[in-house]
């Protein structure tokens, strides 16, 4: 399972980077605006600053919502870095555009997926992604991982190559739900990466084991 990480936070993406697990990164305007980055040229930086850290796998989203402007941005920012992928809204013009991106060799990840519908449409236009947005259907009291289940069933049950990226995962127990259920990646916030790491028989065992370790050298 691929991990990316869900933020446009620079030093965020350094640490997933150096821990040696990351395969690229999701953004969105949102995560753009949180870390004060507005404007044309600066967004393009910052974009060209997260390809500078990572190996691969950069979502950026356009703004657009028509079928010719999300084509002219899509194609602007795949030009940028041949690790960006174009994150298009799961709207008509999105799923048009998709199609006409996926032609030319522009790889799409299809954002705002809360239906098995909405995956099976964005796969049949060639995104090479899909979002389903996990969290934000626990929030409404939905199932989101019930949602993973049934796109891995429908891709499944026709091979497509879409990959089914988790997003909108709130902690570690989403990305373990997430990997049990055979999603192809998932996007989470460092703190959910990293909460990973811990169990508290791991930090005992640990402390036990150099405690133990000492006392056997003398020290
Ligand atoms: O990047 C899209 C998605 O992961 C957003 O997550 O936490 O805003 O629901 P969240």
């Amino acid at each position: 399972m691929k991990f990316f990480i869900d933020t446009a936070n620079l030093d965020q993406i350094k640490e997933a980077q150096d821990l040696g697990v990351l395969d690229g990164v999701t953004t969105n305007p949102s995560l753009m605006a949180k870390e004060g980055i507005t404007g044309d040229e600066n967004v393009i930086a910052h974009y060209k600053a997260i390809c500078a850290i990572v190996d691969d796998n950069v979502s950026a989203e356009v703004i657009s919502t028509t079928y010719d402007e999300i084509i002219k941005e899509g194609e602007a920012l795949a030009k940028l870095d041949p690790k960006i992928v174009v994150k298009v809204p799961m709207i008509k013009d999105g799923v048009k555009a998709i199609k006409y991106l996926s032609s030319k060799g522009i790889r799409t990840n299809c954002t705002l997926i809360f239906s098995p519908g909405q995956a099976l449409l964005a796969a049949k236009a060639g995104a090479s992604y899909v979002s389903p947005f996990l969290g934000r259907l626990d929030d409404i009291s939905t199932d989101g991982l019930q949602l993973i289940e049934d796109i891995r069933l429908i891709f499944d049950n026709y091979g497509y190559p879409t990959e089914i990226l988790a997003a909108s995962i709130r902690g570690p127990l989403h990305i373990v739900s997430c990997a049990k259920l055979g999603a192809d990646v998932i996007t989470a916030p460092l703190s959910a990466i990293t909460a990973l790491l811990k169990h508290p028989l791991t930090d005992s065992g640990l402390a036990t084991f150099l405690a133990d370790h000492a006392k056997a050298s003398g020290k």
